[in-house]
């Protein structure tokens, strides 16, 4: 008889945000503290998967949905063999984040809720001022839409917010949930 170890529960964390909201570092910050606990961890961030997975599409409601079931489809695979996935994409479409829901169902949905005019303000990139100033379409929360969460995990506004209390915030749901040991 073939005595195989038990297997370890996976689960996606998915990030949703507005450019800038603090979703990457986010990330970022709570993949070593996963793998600090044993897990194994995959990060599919936006901008990475746009330059690999995603090469070529762009902004259209079409391609943002193309882009984030294909970054669900990759999360559900990772997921059901044990990883602790962590996507931080915009995913501005309810829709397109519910069928990832319903793909994966190991699924913490994480709204980092940062305002738009927060935002705006950082704007890390220097995208915003040229989005306001009419040069980028379809930019979201300027003039395209983002629909919040209606029943997200976890709420996050990175504005007064230091990145190591998201991150414990997180880890908290995880472990309210089962994913991770109680502390
Ligand atoms: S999503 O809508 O398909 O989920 P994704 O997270 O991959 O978006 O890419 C967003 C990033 O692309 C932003 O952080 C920004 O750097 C860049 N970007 C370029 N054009 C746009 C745009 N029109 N709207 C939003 N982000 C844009």
């Amino acid at each position: 008889m073939i005595v195989e170890p038990p297997r370890q529960r996976g689960v996606t964390v998915w990030f949703t945000g507005l450019s800038g909201a603090g979703k990457s570092t986010l990330a970022e910050a709570l993949a070593p503290r996963l793998a600090a606990l044993g897990r194994r961890v995959e990060l599919l961030d936006g901008d990475a998967v746009r330059t690999h997975l995603s090469k070529g599409l762009g902004f259209s409601r079409e391609d943002r949905d193309t882009n984030v079931r294909r970054i669900g489809w990759v999360a559900q695979l990772l997921t059901r063999n044990g990883v602790f996935v962590i996507t931080a994409a915009i995913s501005p479409y309810r829709e397109a984040r519910d069928w990832c829901r319903e793909a994966i169902r190991d699924f913490v949905e994480v709204h980092v809720s940062t305002s738009l005019e927060v935002c705006a303000a950082r704007d890390v990139k220097g995208l915003y001022q040229r989005a306001l100033a009419g040069e980028i379409p379809h930019f979201t929360g300027v003039n395209d839409p983002y629909e919040a969460p209606t029943a997200p995990a976890l709420s996050l506004d990175t504005q007064g917010m230091t990145i190591d209390e998201g991150v414990e915030r997180v880890l908290a749901v995880l472990r309210a949930r089962g994913y991770l040991p109680d502390a």
